[in-house]
């Protein structure tokens, strides 16, 4: 059974695409068997991974439709990026809140579809928009594991305290085998204090073991992701690869334990 991972945050911009992309693709290039969905309208996942979203006729969003009236969607959903599977996304996609909201069971659905084919992977990462939807809680009803890209800022508390409300529940009602893996300090300055003493508040508010490392700031993750390839086949030796090998290294690890 592969292990399904969310990556997700109500607040936007605080590295949810970077650390799913990055982490998907580095593993995939480790060998293992890797698939990266891409839950957001924006498809900044699916652009990051080289893939124009405008050239997407089918996304995960037609999939969705074929899955609910005809129980099948097409093999070609399924795009290869480098090692990693690449799930698509296109604007279509932005349709998906309104219309899962029409039907009781709507947040199901993706969880079920999943299930088709969650098997043929070792490792299912998701990255969603940033609210706290129905597309964001269909993924989370779909995963066993959460993790929280943050930003090391006073602000990003408060979108923390509303991710993890979401969390406790989801994890008490649609899906008790959610488990919080931990939440990535995202874009982070160590030479500020501030930045060191926010960090020092993540580690006493959620426990020293639910936060992963951190991604350090490094315009080399801007420039890997506008040439549409992961920071670690572009700039093998800056240190945002290696927060990312760390960050990864620290899911895989983290999952094994929970
Ligand atoms: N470590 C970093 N150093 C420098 N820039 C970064 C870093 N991580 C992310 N960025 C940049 O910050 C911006 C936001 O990152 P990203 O798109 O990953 O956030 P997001 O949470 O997915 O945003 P959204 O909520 O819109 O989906 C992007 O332009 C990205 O390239
Ligand atoms: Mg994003």
């Amino acid at each position: 059974m592969g292990k399904i991972v969310v990556f997700s945050n109500r607040k936007g911009g605080t590295g949810k695409t970077t650390v799913a992309v990055n982490v998907a693709a580095f593993l995939a290039d480790q060998g293992k068997k890797c698939l990266l969905i891409d839950l957001d309208s924006q498809a900044h996942a699916t652009v990051h991974l080289g893939v124009n979203p405008l050239k997407v006729r089918y996304g995960i969003y037609e999939a969705l439709v074929d899955f609910v009236e005809k129980k099948t969607w097409r093999e070609d959903l399924f795009l290869s990026a480098g090692s990693c599977t690449l799930v698509p996304s296109n604007a279509n996609l932005s349709a998906l809140d309104v219309e899962l909201n029409q039907t009781t069971d709507g947040v199901l659905i993706f969880r079920d579809f999943l299930f088709e084919f969650e098997g043929a992977f070792e490792y299912i990462f998701i990255d969603t928009p940033p609210s706290l939807g129905p597309v964001t809680l269909s993924a989370l009803v779909a995963a066993q594991y959460l993790v929280i890209p943050t930003k090391v800022d006073f602000l990003s508390g408060v979108g923390l305290a509303q991710m993890m409300e979401l969390y406790y529940r989801t994890s008490a009602n649609l899906n008790p085998l959610l488990k919080f893996l931990g939440v990535v300090p995202t874009m982070f300055e160590a030479k500020t204090r501030i930045a060191r003493e926010i960090l020092k508040e993540f580690s006493q508010a959620f426990g020293e073991e639910n936060v992963l490392p951190p991604l350090r700031r490094d315009i080399k993750v801007v420039e890997a992701s506008s040439h549409g390839v992961p920071i670690h086949r572009y700039a093998p030796r800056c240190r945002a690869t290696q927060d990312i090998r760390q960050i990864a290294l620290g899911i895989v690890e983290r999952m094994g334990r929970a």
